[in-house]
């Protein structure tokens, strides 16, 4: 039997959500799931199930927008279904997408019910109350094809950058349960990347108050989790109001505050960018056992010509420099990054200079991308764009770099003993996954369920993606 939740006076529907892109949209579902909850809105992973789907959408590059179109079009039957019988049926497209296209996307898809900026999406139990009524006018105006077009008239896009902070109106509850749980610190940017859309989509850069991530991060350490995932598109770029309200902490000191939080065991953070890495989260590196030996520092080209022509107001130099001054702190540390080949007007030279750098740096882990153009952006304006051969060349020969790095890095570590969290059950009976502390999966077996446990494993031997090994001690210790 279906028990509802005290605070819900409706029936329990059932809520799909689809969620693309990076981390931050992981964090922007379960708020909205949390938000929805209240609302007598349940999570299903079954979309033909449900009454509500939220695409949660990512703009960065072309394929990840067309992406979204594709996956109406298989929605849009579901919802012709359940609106046949007479029952409200919500398709809504969330994040990135929503707010670069607007209006757009109800143009061209014309059953979505909602469109949303990922700012508003406090406003969510608003939209579905404006959508419920839209669906109820079409059903008495059935044979009315005039007042039916009056109806479309009205499309419920909720795409501005509203002036009071989502971040106010979340439940103080949540159901996150993950024993690694993402926290958002940070969002927007002010950086102008030519090639980027996110501080279109995403608005300007905003950081919250120490004391509410204090708060949030206490009460995923209650609900079971052993590692904290800081989130923000410039997360070091975080500069948000001290506790006591007089001054402002950057990303060190807040790393430095969790780290005192009895119950978690691990610190991260993402994405950085290089100009925002100071000497005082360096040092933190150095210093703090719980701040995890891996960096994921996107530098997206090794030319300084190219560097400037993408507006990332830093050198190559200077992006070496703080690699350098990482590894003096704590030698062990491990790095990952982000490439863009093929950005406009980038020759071999350049290229080489890329292919150089990643020589030099050589990573744990890495993502690299043809270079997208996307609308509205300076550099998708720039006459010298990339045939997409020579872009899938280059891409072809970074990417061949990058796994042979990231296969001889993991393969240093057989024969090292490591703590790794574990988060999930393996496909295999006994057999679990977990991280180790440079962001590698591990897969072990055992005969104790070791879920949301640290355990030392001594690996045995490492693949591309992945690394196997044995639990030598069944102590919990400390992930650093
Ligand atoms: N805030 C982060 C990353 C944001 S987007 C940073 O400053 O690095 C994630 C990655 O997508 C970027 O690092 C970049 O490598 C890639 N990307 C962004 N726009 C792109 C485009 N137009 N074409 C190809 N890759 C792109
Ligand atoms: Fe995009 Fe650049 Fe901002 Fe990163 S720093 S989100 S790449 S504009
Ligand atoms: Fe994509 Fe938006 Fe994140 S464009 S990468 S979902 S900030």
């Amino acid at each position: 039997m279906i028990t509802l939740s005290a605070s819900s006076e409706k029936a329990l529907k059932k809520l799909y959500i689809k969620t693309y892109g990076c981390q931050m949209n992981v964090y922007d579902s379960e708020r909205m799931a949390d938000i929805l909850k209240p609302h007598g809105y349940e999570l299903t992973d079954n979309p033909d199930a449900s009454d509500m789907i939220i695409m949660n959408t990512c703009h960065i590059r072309e394929k990840a927008t067309e992406k979204v179109y594709c996956e109406l079009g298989r929605y849009k039957p579901i919802k012709k279904l359940r609106e046949e019988d007479g029952k409200p049926f919500i398709l809504a497209v969330a994040g990135c997408v929503g707010q670069a296209e607007g209006g757009e996307i109800v143009k061209r898809a014309p059953y979505v019910d909602i469109v949303l900026g990922p700012q508003s999406y406090h406003q969510l139990p608003e939209m579905i109350e404006r959508a419920k009524r839209a669906f109820h006018a079409r059903q008495e105006n059935a044979h009315d094809q005039k007042k039916l077009k009056e109806l479309k008239k009205d499309p419920i896009v909720y795409a501005d950058f509203p002036v009071e902070s989502k971040f106010d109106h979340l439940p103080q509850v949540s159901d996150n349960k993950r024993f690694s749980a993402f926290l958002t610190i940070q969002e927007g940017c002010d950086k102008f990347c030519t090639f980027c859309c996110v501080p279109y989509t995403r608005g300007a850069e905003y950081s919250r108050p120490v004391f509410d991530i204090l708060e949030e991060a206490k009460r995923y350490i209650e609900a079971g989790a052993q590692e904290i995932t800081l989130l923000g598109q410039n997360v070091n770029a975080y500069h948000g109001t001290s506790p006591t309200g007089s001054g402002e902490w950057g990303l060190a000191a807040l790393c430095l505050e969790l780290a005192n939080l009895d119950g978690l065991k691990r610190i991260r953070y993402t994405t950085s960018h290089p100009k925002d890495m100071d000497e005082a989260l360096i040092q933190a590196h150095g210093a703090c056992e719980k701040l995890m030996p891996f960096l994921h520092l996107p530098v997206q080209s090794g030319s300084d010509r190219v560097l400037k022509l993408m507006n990332r107001k830093h050198t190559v130099s200077f992006y070496e420099d703080i690699i350098h001054r990482l590894r003096d702190a704590n030698p062990d540390i491990g790095f990952s990054s982000d490439f863009i080949v093929g950005f406009p007007g980038e020759t071999d030279k350049d290229f080489e200079q890329t292919i150089g750098l990643v020589e030099r740096v050589s990573y744990g882990q890495a993502y690299s991308f043809s270079y997208s153009p996307r609308l509205g952006t300076p550099a998708a304006a720039l006459e010298d764009q990339i045939p997409e051969a020579v872009k899938k060349e280059r891409l072809y020969r970074l990417q061949s770099l990058l796994f042979a790095q990231q296969l001889a890095y993991n393969k240093s570590f057989i024969g090292r003993t490591i703590p790794v969290l574990f988060e999930r059950y393996g496909k295999k009976p006994g057999q679990f996954l977990g991280k180790s502390p440079y962001m590698q999966s591990v897969h072990v077996l055992s005969n104790d369920d070791i879920l949301g446990k640290i355990r030392w494993v001594s690996i045995t031997d490492a693949f591309e993606t992945s690394l196997q090994g044995e639990i030598i001690a069944e102590q919990c210790f400390l992930g650093g």
